[in-house]
Parts: structure tokens; sequence; C-alpha cells
């Protein structure tokens, strides 16, 4: 069986961030989102893997590299506009030869990983093989419609959603999908749909299953979902402390402190990671935080966030949470009068103020 990763997105939820770095290079837990899906794949024992590369291929291209990393061989597929999910599988018609394929969304993180899904897949050998979960929103996905366990109908984002079973963005295909993908029309937005192609498979007579996923389930593409992701995979870690902590610091229940990252004086209560040389001095990180490599964090406190490489919080005077912070981001007090907010902050920043 061979993989296709999907990863071609522009991450407009996500900007600023996404102007200087690639969506599905956005870290969770201090790993870029991308190599959960490659991971999930090399697990499943999928050897072969395309990714398709849009905007953001030469960032994708220096950290995935050829695929040697997971044990992998690794293919990049060019989509010249972000034409749909299914367009993605046609332009990648001479990678996938005719085999069985699994199509995964570069940005979708799912608990379970995928091995189980592929051997159901493998051994009943439908044409298709859909990954469903209940969501509260089923109008923002593609949604499905069973009836006696089959799959009858699948409509994608439905105004009005006929069950609450969200199309989940791992999908295992045979062959007979590239019909599919060549005999349907653009939607609405203008996209070559999946969730078309699927059901232009069912309305041939084709056998589309569907599994319901009970793990949870994770679609990072904006902020609040990528704060759910880290506190998702964050929960999952063991303690290690390879950097130093010092007498006066506390570090309490399932912290991640990486190689030459320093506590001093400070409290950092898990699941956390700190990555690689961040410095966390008279300070506090909370809860489900991520802080990447070479942050410093200084007489301030924070929780339930996201610190990318190089930042720098210090002194202030309340506690950061539910934040996302890029690389290089300078967040610091002045004690000087007159005592004001001073910002310099990129086109489509976020800042807000809560007291
Ligand atoms: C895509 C699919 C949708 C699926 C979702 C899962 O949506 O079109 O059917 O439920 O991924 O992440 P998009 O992310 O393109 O809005």
């Amino acid at each position: 069986m061979k993989g296709l990763v999907l990863s071609g997105g522009k991450g407009s939820r996500l900007r600023p961030l996404t102007y200087t770095r690639a969506k599905q290079l956005m870290p969770i837990a201090n790993k870029p989102v991308l190599f959960y899906g490659i991971e999930a794949l090399a697990a499943a024992g999928i050897r072969d893997i395309g990714i398709v590369v849009g905007d953001t291929r030469e960032e994708i291209r220096a950290a995935v590299g050829d695929g040697s990393q997971w044990d992998v061989s690794v293919t990049y597929i060019e989509q010249d506009a972000p034409l749909g999910l299914a367009h993605a599988v046609l332009i990648s018609e001479a990678f996938l030869a005719n085999k069985p394929f699994v199509m995964y969304l570069g940005d979708n993180l799912l608990k379970t990983g995928i091995t189980p899904f592929v051997e159901e897949f493998i051994r009943t050998r439908p044409a298709a093989q859909i990954l469903l979960t209940r969501v509260p929103d089923p109008q923002m996905f593609g949604v499905a419609e069973l009836a006696d366990g089959q799959v009858v109908r699948l409509v994608e984002k439905p105004k009005e959603p006929k069950s609450d079973l969200a199309l989940v963005g791992v999908y295992m295909f045979g062959p007979e999908v590239l019909e599919s993908v060549k005999r349907i029309t653009p939607s609405s937005r203008n996209e070559l749909e999946i969730t078309d192609a699927i059901q232009d498979l069912i309305d041939r007579g084709y056998v589309v299953r569907p599994h319901l996923v009970d793990g949870w389930w994770k679609d990072t593409g904006k902020l609040d979902d990528m704060l759910e992701a880290n506190r998702l995979i964050l929960e999952t870690f063991d303690r290690r402390i390879d950097g130093t902590v010092d007498a006066d610091s506390r570090v309490e229940g399932n912290v991640v402190v990486e190689a030459g990252a320093e506590i001093v004086g400070s409290v950092i209560r898990g699941p956390a990671i700190i990555g690689a040389h961040a410095k966390i001095d008279h300070a506090y990180v909370g809860p489900f935080t991520s802080i990447m490599n070479d942050v410093e964090i200084r007489g301030s406190e924070i929780e339930h966030s996201i610190v990318l490489e190089g930042s720098v919080l210090s002194d202030l005077a309340n506690r950061v949470i539910d934040s996302l912070i890029g690389r290089n981001v300078r967040i610091y007090r002045q004690p000087v009068k007159p005592s004001a907010y001073r910002f310099m902050l990129g086109d489509n920043s976020e800042v807000g103020i809560r007291w």
C-alpha cells in the first residue's frame, strides 16, 4: 500500500504565523503536525509515501527530506493551485500506480494511529474505507449518512447536516477512486471534493466502508484546535528531565525538559514540554504548555499555550494563557511612565487583553 499525504494548504486561519511558516509544520508538543501523520503511516507499514505540496513546498522539503528519518521513501508531488483534495489524488495518478493507498490530510491527528484501520481495509478490501467521528458542528466537515451500517450519502459541509458523523481526514482507497476523481466537477468553493468522489464510488455501486473512530481526532487548522491537539498530545507524555533544574525550582507531573534547557527558580507544572536550550527563569509554566527551543520565559507566567523558537517573555504582570506565540517574538514589560501598551504586530495579528 502507498501513502499520500496532503500538505498543500495555506493555513489562512492561522495567520499571521502562516505567512512565515507552513501550517503543516506548526508544532504540536514541539513536533511539526505533519510528522505525526508520516509516523502513523510508517507505523502501519507504509513505506512509499507521496507528499502533495503547494506554496510551502521548500519548507516542507527541508523539514521532511527524503523520509529516511522514518525509514520511508518520500516522493514530492507538486500541486500548482489548491484545487481540492480530489485534485490532489488526480495529479498523483502516476505515483499511485494503480495501487491501493491511504490518503492522510497533513494537519490531522488521530490518537489511535491508523494501523488497525489499514489492516481492516486490507482484510476487507472495499473500494474505499472512510473514518467517521461524531462532532458538535458537522456543517464544518464532510458529513456521512448511514443506513444499516452502510454509507448511503456523503455531503461536503452541508448547511443542514443529516447526521453528526464527520469525515476524518484519513481515507483508504483502491485504484477505483481514480476514475471517480475524473468524473466529478468542482464544488461551489471551486474545488474537486474528495467527498464527491467517494459519493461517486457509491453511485457506481462500489462498497464504501465506514469506520467509527472512538479515540480523539483533531484537525489543527485553527488556534483553538492547535491548543487542544497540544493538550491531547502532552497528556500522553511521560516525565523526562534531560536539562538542568536548580534546587529552587519545582517540576511537577509529566514534564519533558529537553537537553540544554535550564530551569532556574521556577515552577513547571505538567503536562508540559520545555525545548532544548530554553531558559525558564523565575517563572511559572503551567499545564498544557509547549515551549520550543531557545525560548526565554523570565519573571512571567504562562499556561495552556504554545511558544515557538527564540521568543522571549519577560517581567509580564499578568499570566499569559490560551496563546500561540510565533518565532522570535518579544513581549516584555518596561517599568517607565506613562503606563501604556506599545505594539509592533504583523498583519492579521490578534491580541486579547483580559482583566
Ligand atoms: C476536508 C474535507 C472534509 C473533512 C475535513 C477533515 O475539509 O473536505 O470532508 O471532514 O477535511 O479535516 P477542509 O479541511 O478542506 O475544509
